[in-house]
C-alpha cells in the first residue's frame, strides 16, 4: 500500500468477484457491480497480469485456452486466491442475513475495499446502517470512483476512514450515527493477513467493546508461518510471492488451536472456525471448474463474550 497509496489487492479482489459474476457458472457470489468499480484500463491490466502468470506457471494450459476470457478464468482458478475471495464473501453475507434476522441493526465492513453491498442490496439498508471502515487512501479512491460513476450514495451508507495501524476502531463509537449499544455485524475480509498481530487483536478488542453483547464478527485468517514454510501449498506460496510484489506482503497468521484463547483474551467468543476441508465441502463440492478451498486459510465467526482480560486498552 505504501507504494501506491490505495490498496491494489482491493482492486484485484473486485476484479475476481466481478469476473466471476459475469463468466462463471454456478455463481458462488453474485457481485457484477464489482466489475463496474474498475475502469476498462484497470480490467485490461489485471487480465494481462493474470494471463502472464498463467503462462509462466502452466504454459501448456494457457495455450489450450481458446480465448482471453477462458485464459483469465483458468488463471483465476489456478494462480490466485479468487476462490477464497468468493467463498469468504458468501460466508460473510450468509452470516449477515442471519444476524439481521436476529436483530442486528448495523453492518460494519472493516477493510471494505471495493465492497458493493450497499449498492447491490438496497433493500437491506432499510434494516441496517452500513459503515465502511477502510484505509483512508483506499476509501478516498473508492469514493472518487463512485463519484465518477455517478452512483448515488444511499443515506444508510457511512464512510469511516481509518488506518488500523495508526488509529483505533474505538473511534467508530463516536462516529454518528453509529450506536455502540446496538447489535452489530462486523465483517473483516482479506485484511488480517496484512496487519501486525497486535493490530488485529486490538481491532477485535475494539469491535467487542463498541457493540452490544452477542454482536457478531466474521473474518478470514491464515495459519501461521505459511509464507516462509517450504511445505506450504505451492499455490498459496505463489499467491504470497505475488502479494509481496504488490507491496502488500502476508504478515500475520493465527494458530487454529489457539484461536479461541486469543479471541477470549479480547472479549470475543469463537463460535465457528471453518477449516479448508469444511470450506471445500460447503462451497466447492459441486463445482466442476478449478475453484477450490485454499489450504491454510480459515473463516471464523465470533460473538461478543466475556469481558476482555485486564491489560487491554479501555475505551
Ligand atoms: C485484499 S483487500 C480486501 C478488500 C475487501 N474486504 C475484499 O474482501 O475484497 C485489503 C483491504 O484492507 C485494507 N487495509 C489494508 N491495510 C489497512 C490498514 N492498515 N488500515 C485500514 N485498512 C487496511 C485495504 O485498504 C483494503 O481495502
Amino acid at each position: 500500500m505504501e507504494k501506491n497509496g490505495f490498496s491494489l489487492t482491493a482492486l484485484g479482489t473486485a476484479f475476481m468477484r466481478g469476473f466471476h459474476a459475469r463468466n462463471d457458472n454456478p455463481i458462488l457470489f453474485n457481485d457484477p457491480l464489482a466489475y463496474d468499480l474498475l475502469t476498462d484500463r484497470e480490467r485490461f491490466l489485471i487480465a494481462e497480469h493474470l494471463i502472464a502468470r498463467l503462462k509462466s506457471i502452466d504454459p501448456e494450459g494457457a495455450a489450450a485456452c481458446g480465448d482471453e476470457t477462458s485464459t483469465v478464468k483458468r488463471a483465476l482458478e489456478l494462480c490466485t486466491g479468487a476462490a477464497v475471495v468468493l467463498s469468504r464473501a458468501r460466508y460473510a453475507e450468509e452470516a449477515l442475513r442471519v444476524a439481521i434476522d436476529r436483530g442486528a441493526t448495523q453492518y460494519v465492513i472493516l477493510g471494505a475495499g471495493m465492497d458493493t453491498f450497499a449498492f447491490r442490496c438496497p433493500r437491506a439498508l432499510t434494516r441496517v446502517e452500513v459503515f465502511e471502515v477502510d484505509h483512508p487512501a483506499t476509501q478516498a479512491f473508492k469514493r472518487e470512483r463512485i463519484r465518477e460513476l455517478g452512483w448515488n450514495i444511499p443515506p444508510g451508507l457511512h464512510f469511516v476512514p481509518l488506518d488500523f495501524t495508526k488509529g483505533s476502531l474505538f473511534d467508530l463509537a463516536a462516529h454518528a450515527p453509529y450506536d455502540p449499544t446496538a447489535s452489530t455485524f462486523f465483517s473483516w475480509l482479506g485484511v488480517t493477513y496484512y496487519l501486525p498481530r497486535e493490530t488485529v487483536l486490538d481491532t477485535l478488542a475494539a469491535a467487542a467493546r463498541i457493540s452490544a453483547p452477542k454482536s457478531t464478527l466474521v473474518f478470514d485468517y491464515l495459519e501461521p508461518n505459511v509464507p516462509g514454510d517450504a511445505k506450504a501449498a505451492g499455490r498459496l506460496k505463489a499467491i504470497a510471492d505475488s502479494l509481496k510484489e504488490l507491496g502488500e506482503p502476508l504478515r500475520t497468521g493465527f494458530s487454529p488451536a489457539a484461536l479461541a484463547t486469543d479471541l477470549a483474551g479480547v472479549g470475543l467468543h469463537l463460535m465457528e472456525d471453518l477449516a479448508p476441508p469444511e470450506i471445500q465441502r460447503r462451497y466447492f463440492a459441486d463445482r466442476t471448474d478449478g475453484y477450490r478451498a485454499s489450504d491454510h486459510i480459515h473463516f471464523a465467526a465470533t460473538a461478543g463474550g466475556e469481558p476482555p482480560q485486564p491489560g487491554l486498552p479501555s475505551r
